[in-house]
């Protein structure tokens, strides 16, 4: 890994053994983006690169030069006026009402690592040498405002992590109305873009389009990062798969309002932009005063969207998370939530969890409605402070009781919202986010408290903290299941008010500081009905978040699966729940259920007294299983096989690190009959050595290479025709195998 400048051709060249990032001075002073991708060769002057013809209907800068216009130089943070045409990175509104801005290059720092960004997630270093940081400063002339851009580089891996800081160094307010964190000039638009989308409980769906001539996004302007849209996108090109071809991964390590967008114009350059919403969005800065834009994590991969995927998932599992639990196997836990909804007693909830810990559960949580006059969603938010009648002991007695079961005690927390049914809103109605004289609009009965206050914020943390000394507390289960309205600060002038969505998104992020700071054993689980903020700011501080609401085996298989393009299986909150589902009214297997489910965190969401004994004997076994191989599945490295958006078949892996252990989920969606032959090819194992081969914990007589399993396939074939023998267990809709792979000792050992 390395950083040059050329002094005299002005241009930067970031690489390590995976990747080349390379940016130079133009003419003009501004930054021009020359390339990004696979290592090349480093040479003083790229300067070809930088493609200037003349055109007509084209502006030029420079009245001595017909070629040198801004709409056809790649740009490294793409501004408005000046000859370019395409959205910018930055907009500043000036004392005068203007909003073209001109950043000129000033000088540049490198340093080992990288620097915080205070008060926002980032990625992080734990050694110097894991990084090298460059850091760019501009600055426009006329009204002294300074840009910094910031590169960091990742000694391995296709990564670099992006941001953006503008100073107003001048002496007259601005207003800043677009602060990107990232702006990517790429030379063509052969791309297919790829989003993960969806809606309340079928969050991160994996959808794919051509791009062409204009502009392709996705956004929030929610509050939250969203169901509807995650913070990432990826563009590849046509033709790529799991394991070959280029792709490059652009994530937002936010939690709110997002834009991603990629606007190919009209000589197919790409210019892909990041950030946060411009809509809703602006920043007063006083002189003096900074504003910082959260990170861009881009990834560049030449061997395909897998290993893209490794590369954020051991990225974000090692230096975005953080933490006690970061490295730790996450605990079994068994939540009450669809087990009772709101209808519990203490006895009740004693009863779940003795059960729980006959099975082999390790942590009992309480969901919804232990505080307040929280009897159903229309009461109670915001007065966290234990409802007596329910719970006689309080949370303290009751974390006592789960605690002599030798069980860790987990607790649920809407810590943004309030109901209007609450002494907190009775003694502090302006607390919550609403416009003045508008028609304030709720969800579920519930309003949004204005995080962008401090007072707000500190009343929250003392209120949970005394609950967490008080009471034996292991976990939190972070919830958030609105989006905001009526976005106003009570708090802030008029000129402010566009600063509101951001503030409160610093004032979550504030709030989870606190609370692992002076709780660092608790393991945050972060939640927003479901995934509706699954995305890397939340991963900094909770390193597993609840995916969905939905916890449907099937549907499961398309969330989970998408969500595995960015996110680290530790981060994937997975659970078990009862039949029919309470979201599809499907009927699942329950082997099927936890086969999915391991993928993930694990656990259960249902009342185990209510299954039957051979279904109690097999939740032990389940339970005793993901013991043996969470750290495997939490930590391993992470192989797509089959597509559940492609096929009616799923299939995933998980590698250990020495590859000497694998682990293979395979999911049938529907039954056929007389079905065709099928092999998996499997992925990152060691070629010369030969593994056992278990399938549903049943060893198979032949051992197999590493080579034989990926090159010709793990077998996979089943007959499923109308008459099977009476040993057999028929097949079903929604059946499911997980095969386990063991490397044997005694090499040549063949059969
Ligand atoms: C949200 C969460 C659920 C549950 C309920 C409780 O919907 O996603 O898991 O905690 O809130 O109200």
């Amino acid at each position: 890994m390395n950083i040059l400048f050329n002094e005299t051709t002005k241009t930067f060249h970031l690489f390590n053994e995976d990747i080349s990032y390379l940016m130079t001075v133009l003419r003009n002073g501004q930054i021009g983006h020359l390339y990004f991708g696979k290592k090349i060769h480093h040479k003083e002057d790229f300067s070809y690169l930088l493609e200037t013809a003349y055109r007509p209907m084209t502006s030029y800068v420079f009245e001595d030069d017909r070629q040198f216009s801004l709409e056809h130089i790649k740009q490294e943070y793409g501004l408005y006026g000046t000859t370019d045409f395409r959205h910018p990175a930055v907009e500043i509104q000036q004392a005068n009402g203007s909003t073209v801005s001109d950043f000129q290059y000033k000088d540049y720092e490198i340093m080992e690592g990288k620097p915080k960004l205070a008060g926002l997630p980032a990625t992080y270093t734990e050694s110097s040498k894991e990084a090298l940081t460059l850091i760019i400063r501009l600055e426009d002339p006329l009204t002294h405002v300074i840009l910094e851009l910031s590169y960091t580089i990742f000694a391995r891996g296709g990564i670099i992590a992006r941001s953006a800081r503008i100073t107003n160094g001048g002496d007259s307010d601005i207003q800043l109305t677009r602060a990107m964190s990232l702006c990517l000039d790429l030379p063509d638009c052969d791309y297919e873009w790829i989003q993960f989308s969806g809606a309340w409980s079928r969050e991160r769906h994996m959808k794919v389009r051509r791009m062409e001539q204009g502009i392709t996004a996705i956004d929030s302007i929610r509050g939250n990062s969203s169901h509807n849209h995650n913070p990432f996108i990826v563009l590849q090109r046509p033709g790529t798969k799991e394991e070959q071809g280029e792709a490059i991964g652009f994530s937002l390590i936010y939690s709110g309002n997002f834009l991603a967008q990629a606007q190919v114009d009209a000589h197919d350059v790409t210019r892909v932009l990041l950030g946060i919403h411009p809509s809703h969005f602006s920043w007063k800065l006083d002189p003096g005063q900074s504003f910082q834009t959260p990170e861009a994590v881009m990834v560049y991969s030449c061997q395909g969207l897998g290993t893209m995927s490794r590369t954020f998932h051991n990225l974000y599992r090692k230096r975005l998370a953080r933490g006690y639990w970061r490295d730790r196997e996450r605990p079994i836990l068994n939540n009450n939530w669809e087990a009772t909804y709101f209808d519990f007693t203490e006895e009740k909830l004693v009863s779940i969890a003795a059960k729980a810990k006959e099975c082999g559960v390790e942590l009992f949580v309480l969901d919804d409605g232990w505080f307040g006059e929280r009897s159903d969603d229309h009461a109670g938010l915001g007065d966290w402070v234990p409802n007596l009648t329910r719970l006689p002991g309080g949370i303290a007695g009751l974390a006592q009781k789960i605690e002599d079961m030798d069980m860790k005690f987990g607790l649920w927390f809407e810590p943004e919202m309030v109901n209007k049914d609450s002494d907190l809103y009775r003694s502090h109605p302006d607390w919550i986010i609403r416009t003045p004289g508008r028609h304030t609009s709720h969800g579920r009965s519930q309003y949004v408290l204005d995080f962008s206050r401090n007072e707000v914020v500190d009343c929250i943390y003392q209120m949970m903290a005394k609950l967490l000394t008080e009471a034996k507390i292991s976990y939190i289960k972070w919830d958030m299941n609105r989006s905001i309205t009526e976005c106003y600060s009570a708090a802030l002038p008029p000129d402010r008010q566009g600063e509101v969505f951001h503030r409160y998104i610093l004032g979550v992020y504030d709030l989870y500081e606190r609370l692992t700071a002076a709780f660092p054993h608790v393991l945050f689980e972060s939640c927003a009905s479901g995934g509706g903020r699954f995305d890397p700011g939340m991963l900094y501080y909770a390193p597993q978040g609840w995916a969905s609401d939905d916890s449907d085996a099937v549907e499961r298989l398309k969330i989970q699966y998408g969500t595995s393009f960015c996110y680290p299986i530790s981060s994937i909150g997975s659970h078990v729940s009862v039949v029919p589902n309470h979201q599809v009214y499907r009927n699942t297997p329950l082997h099927t259920r936890a086969n999915v489910a391991y993928f993930g965190t694990f656990g259960y969401e249902l009342d185990l007294n209510k299954l039957t004994e051979k279904e109690q004997e097999a939740v032990k076994s389940q339970i005793a299983f993901m013991k043996k191989y969470r750290r495997l599945i939490q930590f391993g490295d992470f192989y797509r096989l089959s597509s559940p958006f492609e096929k009616n078949v799923t299939a995933w892996m998980c590698v250990s690190r020495d590859k000497r252990q694998a682990i293979i989920g395979w999911y049938r969606v529907l039954n056929g009959v007389n079905q065709p032959y099928s092999r998996l090819r499997l992925h990152g194992l060691l070629p010369d050595m030969p593994y056992r081969i278990l399938v549903d914990g049943i060893e198979r007589k032949e051992r197999c290479w590493g080579d034989e399993l990926m090159y010709l396939g793990l077998v996979t074939s089943d007959g499923t025709s109308g008459e099977v023998p009476t040993d057999i267990v028929p097949p079903c809709d929604f059946d499911s195998r997980i095969y386990l792979l063991e490397a044997v000792e005694e090499k040549g050992e063949r059969t």
